[in-house]
Order: structure tokens, then sequence, then C-alpha cells
């Protein structure tokens, strides 16, 4: 009896005791696969390219000659003419410079990937190429892919060229949007960043100075007006200088705006109000915006699949008082000839990209 209590309590003592054992060993398992996806994922292996790139160790490179690599920093001062190449480490890269190039489908302009780099290759560099260019490591899950915002590396490119002090514009003549809400730029970038720059006012002329509150310089940027007002209106160019003769930027039109951002406002009427069968008709429709949003028009009338019908969509900028620029778009849909299907309900739909905003009028026989 005794060695059955004996066996008993000893095969109980082992099961808790291997259940014990089992708990530990499962804790153990549990805590392994907390780091493990953890370990294997790069994402949290952010801390390593932080350290190392507050020490300067980007991953953005530009090879020299004799198979030599340099780090690039925030900022690089480059010759323009000389081709350039720059290399990212990564097999899945990807690559940003300025737009500029895209915009003209620059041929000069080429990136290759291999297994374990990426390589941006630009030749005959020019002024203006001057800008941010950027790589980073595309982390790919499945076919869902996306930028590693902790590996992404910039430098902004100076092609220093002292007869193009200014980064050159394909645009001679530029419009500045001045908003309460919001800094205003005057985009007059430079090409070395020791120039020395300042903004002016054609008409009357004045020089305004840059200062570190309300007016500010970037050479990445340009002149940054903190709280732009109806004051800084007018036309302007920047000016800079480093040894020689000083230059002048393109010119900018700064036009103040106070439309809030929003669907259309639209009005709509006819002219003459009143017809009868006969008479030809002009349905206006009529939206008052900020200068550089489209708005597109779309019509419905009582005779559409059933006659023709002439519309005639434009938009023009109007100075409204010496404050305010106001965009003016709009459609004029032309009835000629009014007969009883004509008479009814215009609808004009117009849209923007904040949204859209129907208005109806109903034209009776007089
Ligand atoms: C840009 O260039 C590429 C290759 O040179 C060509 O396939 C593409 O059609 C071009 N795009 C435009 C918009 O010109
Ligand atoms: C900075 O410049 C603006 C515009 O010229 C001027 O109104 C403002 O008083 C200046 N601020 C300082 C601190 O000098
Ligand atoms: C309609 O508009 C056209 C173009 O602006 C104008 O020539 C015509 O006189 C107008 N017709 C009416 C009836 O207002």
């Amino acid at each position: 009896m005794k060695i059955w209590v004996v066996l008993c309590l000893a095969l109980l003592w082992l099961e808790l005791h291997n259940g014990d054992c089992q708990q530990v060993k499962r804790r153990k398992d549990v805590g392994e696969n907390r780091i493990r996806p953890g370990g294997k994922r790069v994402k949290v292996r952010q801390p390593k390219p932080k350290d190392a790139g507050g020490k300067g160790q980007s991953l953005l490179t530009q090879v020299l000659d004799k198979g030599r690599f340099l780090r690039l920093g925030q900022t690089t001062n480059l010759t323009p003419g000389k081709n350039i190449e720059l290399r990212c480490k990564g097999n899945n890269i990807g690559w940003s410079y300025p737009t500029y190039l895209d915009t003209f489908n620059d041929s000069r302009l080429s990136i290759k990937q291999s297994d374990k780099y990426s390589q941006l290759i630009l030749t005959s560099p020019s002024a203006a190429d001057t800008g941010p260019y950027s790589c980073w490591v595309v982390l790919c899950d499945g076919t869902e892919c996306e930028k590693d915002h902790d590996r992404a590396y910039v430098s902004y490119i100076y092609f220093t060229d002292k007869d193009n002090l200014f980064v050159p514009s394909a645009i001679h003549f530029e419009i500045v949007y001045l908003r309460p809400d919001s800094p205003a730029v005057v985009p007059c970038r430079v090409t070395d960043p020791q120039a020395k720059v300042s903004l002016h006012r054609e008409v009357p002329a004045e020089e305004i100075t840059a200062n570190d509150t309300l007016v500010t310089y970037d050479p990445t940027k340009g002149f940054v007006l903190q709280s732009p007002s109806p004051e800084h209106q007018g036309v302007f160019y920047c000016k800079a200088v480093t040894k020689g003769t000083p230059q002048v930027s393109t010119m900018y039109q700064l036009l103040y705006v106070e439309v809030p951002s929003g669907p259309p406002f639209v009005s709509l009427e006819a002219s003459p109000d009143s017809v009868r069968g006969g008479d030809n008709i002009n349905v206006t429709c009529t939206v008052l915006g900020e200068p550089e949003v489209d708005v597109s028009f779309t019509w419905s009338y009582p005779g559409q699949d059933h006659r023709p019908v002439h519309i005639l969509t434009s938009w023009r900028l109007v100075n409204r008082g010496k404050a305010h620029t106001t965009r003016v778009s709009q459609s004029v849909m032309t009835v000629e000839d009014m007969e009883t299907i004509d008479f009814g309900n215009y609808v004009c739909k117009a849209k923007n990209q904040h949204g859209e905003t129907i208005v109806t009028i109903d034209i009776i026989s007089k």
C-alpha cells in the first residue's frame, strides 16, 4: 500500500515537474519567437543606419576616379560638365532627383540596378541639375513595396557655375502665389551656396532684406516669406554675387490670393433673362477661385442628346483691388433658335480638386 502511495506521489511529482519544464520551455519559445521575426525584419535594424547616419555613413556615395568612393553628406559641391556616378548599396533601391530631369525626359540620366547596388549616372551635368538627389532602400512584402524611411539618404548637389549663379529656370517669368496662411517661396536657388543673395522689388525699386524671422534665404529653396501679406505683391527678382559682377534671376510676379480652398463657388445666369421660342440664349456658369486651381464643367440641359449646342469654356486671372487675384473660370452654353424642348432646367456642375458644386437655372418661356 505504502509503495503504491509513494509511487503515485513520485509519478505525480514527475508529472508536475515535467509540466513545469515544459512551461518554462514554452515561455522560452515564446520569447524567442518574439525576437525572431523582429530580428528578421530589416526595419528593426533601424538603429544601425541611424547611428551610422549620424557619422555621415550614408549609403549614398559618389564614385570617384580610380574606383574610390565618397560618401555624400547633406550638401555636395560639384563641377558642371563632369559626368557623375552615384551609387546606393542594396539590391532594391529607389531614387529621386530634380524633377527637371524627368520633365524633359533627359537621356543624360540613367539608373541601373545590380545585385549589390544601384547606380545613377548623369552625363554632362549643368547648373540646371542643381538639386536634391536621394536614394532609399525599397522593402517588399510579396508584391507590396514601400520606401524604408529609415534608410533614405539625400544630398543636395550644387553644380557650381560662375556664369550661372542662379539655377536656370525654363520659365522666364514665374508667378508666385501669396496666401495669408502659408509661407511663400520666391524660388531663386543658387548654384553656389557661398553666393550672397538679395531680393528686390522692381517698382518701386526696393531691396527686401532677409532677416531671421519674416524673410529668410535658403540656397536650396530661395527666399521664404513667412507670412505673406498684400504689401508683398509685385514684380521681384533676386540678385546674387560671389566675386565678379552681380547676376540677376528671372522675374517673379507675386500675387496675393485670399480665396479659401474648397469646392467651387459657382454662379449661373442666363442672358437674356427672358426668352421665347426662336430666341438665342447664353447660359453662363462662372466660378471664382484660386488662381492655380483648375475647374472643369459638366452641363445637363433639356434638349440634351436631341439638339446641338455650343459650349465655350475659358478662364482668366483678374486682379480685384490691390489685394486679391482671382481666377474666373467660365463655361458659356449657347442655344440658338430656342424650341419647346429647350425650356426647362439647365444644370451646371463645376468641379475642382476640393469638390464639386451643382447649380440649376430654370429657363421658362415668356
Ligand atoms: C522618354 O524616354 C523613353 C526612353 O528614352 C521613352 O520610352 C518614353 O516614351 C519617353 N517619354 C516621353 C514622354 O517622351
Ligand atoms: C524682417 O523683415 C520684414 C520685412 O522686410 C520686416 O517687416 C520686419 O520688421 C523685419 N524683422 C526684423 C526683426 O528685422
Ligand atoms: C452670347 O454670347 C456671345 C459671345 O459672348 C455673344 O456674342 C452673344 O451676343 C450672346 N448672346 C446673347 C443672346 O446674349
